[in-house]
């Protein structure tokens, strides 16, 4: 991009925008430099380098063995890709939590090393210190309530979280305290619509629901699932908007009997 263009035609302050005059904002995530550009070419506004690169990119069960050098490596793919959508990019499990010296260091290098345009962090009260000191050095932070898939060994389950009083009373108070810390967007993640909802109306940062109902200002989905590239996962709440799964397996079967039968290459494919 050139010094002009440097700064993306969707902003932190556009996505404010956005939700005050109700134009619901469409977020996916990305991980490398050939998917982002499609994603971003197609209009999505926001594109979320996710941790759950760990799981759809690596392999793993769960978000929690991505480390900061692997982030930082999907995020430099994505951002070459991206000319329109503001780039997000997860800080991953262990790099902010309990120590906001370690928050800020790490905010810093995925700013600095992959030219991003903010971070997106899990949890409430308890990062809260992280969360100002990030923001204290000039970084934009995107918070994420209800299922904070980092935390699955704490939960044990995937299921829908903050279904009991309790648990939703400190969710709300959370979504309060990520946006008066000046959060500029919270990710909610797995909750009761209704629950959603009243989030969304009372706090004044946009809210990305993956999972939380239509009343969320805007909304996420990880790519791969609502590409149907991955067939094992299948929440009520996941709209799936195609089945690459099936076309990709279906070329690489026709390609391989093609090289089998001495089909591919053919005189028109060689020099
Ligand atoms: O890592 C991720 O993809 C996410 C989304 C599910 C919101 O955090």
């Amino acid at each position: 991009m050139s010094v002009e263009s440097s700064v993306r035609a969707v902003t932190t302050y556009r996505l404010m925008e956005m939700k005050q005059r109700g134009e619901k904002i469409a977020m996916l995530t990305s991980y490398d430099y050939s998917m982002a550009r499609i994603v971003d070419a197609a209009g999505v506004d926001v594109i979320l380098v996710g941790d759950s690169a760990a799981n759809v990119m690596a392999g793993y069960e769960t978000t929690v063995p991505i480390t900061l050098d692997m982030m930082i490596y999907h995020a430099r793919s994505v951002v070459r890709a991206v000319r329109r959508a503001l780039v997000v990019v997860d800080l991953p499990f262990g790099t902010y939590q309990g120590n906001s010296k370690v928050a800020l260091d790490s905010a810093v290098r995925i700013m600095k090393e992959t030219e991003a345009d903010a971070v997106k962090i899990e949890g409430g009260e308890e990062i809260l210190e992280s969360v100002h000191r990030i923001l204290s050095a000039g970084i934009p932070v995107m918070g994420h309530l209800g299922l904070t898939p980092q935390s699955i060994h704490k939960f044990g389950t995937y299921a829908v979280r903050a279904r009991d009083e309790a648990e939703a009373a400190k969710l709300v108070r959370d979504a309060h305290l990520l946006s008066e810390a000046g959060c500029f967007g919270i990710v909610l993640e797995k909750i009761p619509a209704q629950l959603a909802a009243r989030v969304t109306a009372e706090v004044p940062v946009p809210t990305i629901g993956i999972g939380a109902g239509g009343a969320c200002d805007g909304q996420v989905l990880v790519i791969h699932d609502m590409l149907g590239i991955n067939k094992g996962f299948s929440p009520r709440f996941l709209r799936r908007y195609a089945d690459l799964h099936e076309v990709m397996t279906d070329a690489v079967t026709r390609y391989v009997s093609d090289v089998k039968a001495c089909d591919f290459p053919n005189t028109e494919e060689q020099y």
